[in-house]
This record gives structure tokens, sequence and C-alpha cells, in this order.
């Protein structure tokens, strides 16, 4: 199972980095809003860090101006993996860039039916919402169990990037249901690695280090 890394924050993705848990990065308009620097000066920070993808989204909703977006984006570096609404135009452009041999991300995909029209378009990976739909009271995980069973009934390449992840069990469900990636924020991937008796463990095994005789 791949991780990406869910923000724009250089700082968290060198630290994800340095940690060994990052194989791409995921960003969207909101989260390079957050950062207060040049969409660009942001995305070659990025890939100077990261040895991966690294999604970066457009902002038109016309086929043709996204493509315009997407070749400016693309030409920063052979890492862009161009992030592109789940709206019709937007498959329209995710149709062309993938004849261009510019690779895509849909995103904003909220039902089966949606992956299944980006896998259609070509699209290199396809981003369903998990915790957006638990927070409305549906179950996100019951989505990503859908589309990777009509993934593998017809043999689609597009990876399944699990998003809009807000807890370690979100990664866990999304685990066992084997999706071929998650894309995680830092805070999620540093409370993976935590488990009480892990810190017991560890402070009873100093203490009895301690004590032993010398
Ligand atoms: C990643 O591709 C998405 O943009 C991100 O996971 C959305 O997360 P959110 O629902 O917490 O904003």
């Amino acid at each position: 199972m791949k991780f990406f890394i869910d923000t724009a924050n250089i700082d968290e993705i060198k630290k994800g980095v340095e940690m060994g848990m990052v194989d791409g990065v995921t960003t969207n308009p909101s989260l390079i809003a957050r950062e207060n620097k040049p969409f660009e000066k942001i995305l070659k920070e990025i890939c100077k860090v990261v040895d991966g993808p690294v999604s970066a989204e457009v902002v038109s909703l016309e086929a043709e101006a996204m493509v315009k977006e997407a070749k400016v984006l693309a030409a920063l570096s052979d890492k862009i993996v161009i992030k592109i609404p789940m709206i019709m135009e937007g498959m329209k452009a995710v149709k062309k860039l993938t004849s261009m041999g510019i690779k895509t991300n849909v995103t904003l995909v909220f039902s089966a039916s949606q992956a299944l029209l980006a896998a259609k378009a070509g699209a290199t990976f396809v981003s369903p919402f998990v915790g957006r739909l638990d927070d409305i009271g549906q179950r996100g995980m019951e989505l990503i169990n859908e589309i990777m069973t009509v993934y593998r009934n017809y043999d689609f390449h597009s990876e399944v990037i699990v998003a809009s992840i807000r807890n370690p069990l979100h990664v866990m469900d999304a685990a066992m249901i084997g999706a071929d990636i998650a894309t995680i924020p830092l805070k999620v991937i540093e409370q993976l690695a935590q488990h009480p008796l892990t810190n017991i463990g560890v402070e009873q095994f100093l203490a009895d280090w301690e004590k032993r005789k010398k």
C-alpha cells in the first residue's frame, strides 16, 4: 500500500519523507491557499523533496481551459499529476491529457458510477473522499469496496487513492480492502505508529536495563 501525504506544507512533507512514509503528495486549492506562497513555487519545492507523484489541481471548469492549465503545471516536473474535478468537462480533459501522456488524478469522487467514468476516461488515479461521506452520514469505506470491485471486474488500471482521511481507522479499513493508495495528513501518519502498550513496554525495558548488575 502506498502512502501519499495530503498537504502542501513543505515542513510536514519533509517530516513524512524523513520517516520514510511518503510515496507521493496530494494537494488541493484549499491546502495550497493555506501556504501563502505562489502555487508554482510550492510545487517546485515539493517536487525537490519527494520521490513520487505530486498532485496539483486545476481550477478551470471547462475542458479546454483545464488542459491549458495542466500543460503549464505538468511542465514544472515529470512528477506532477494533474488533479481534475469529477465533472463531465473534467472527463473530457482527462481523456485529452491521457492521450498527451500527462498523468491525471480525478478528484471529488463520491460514487462508484463517477469512479467508473473516471477509469473509462483513462485516469491514472481516482480519489474517492471517505471522510466527507462519513461527515454526511454515508459510509465512505463502502464506496472504496464498490470501486475496488468494479475496477477488479474489468481490470481497470486507474489506481484508487483513498482521500479525505481523518483517522487511523480509515487507513486500516482501506488497507483491509486492498486500496492501492491512501493520502493521509501527517497527524494521522503519526497516529498510525502510536500504541500505549508500546510506550509502556519501552519504559519498562529501559527501567530494567538501568537496574541490571554492571
Ligand atoms: C486529497 O486528494 C483531497 O483533496 C483531500 O484528501 C480532501 O480532504 P478533506 O476532506 O479533509 O478536505
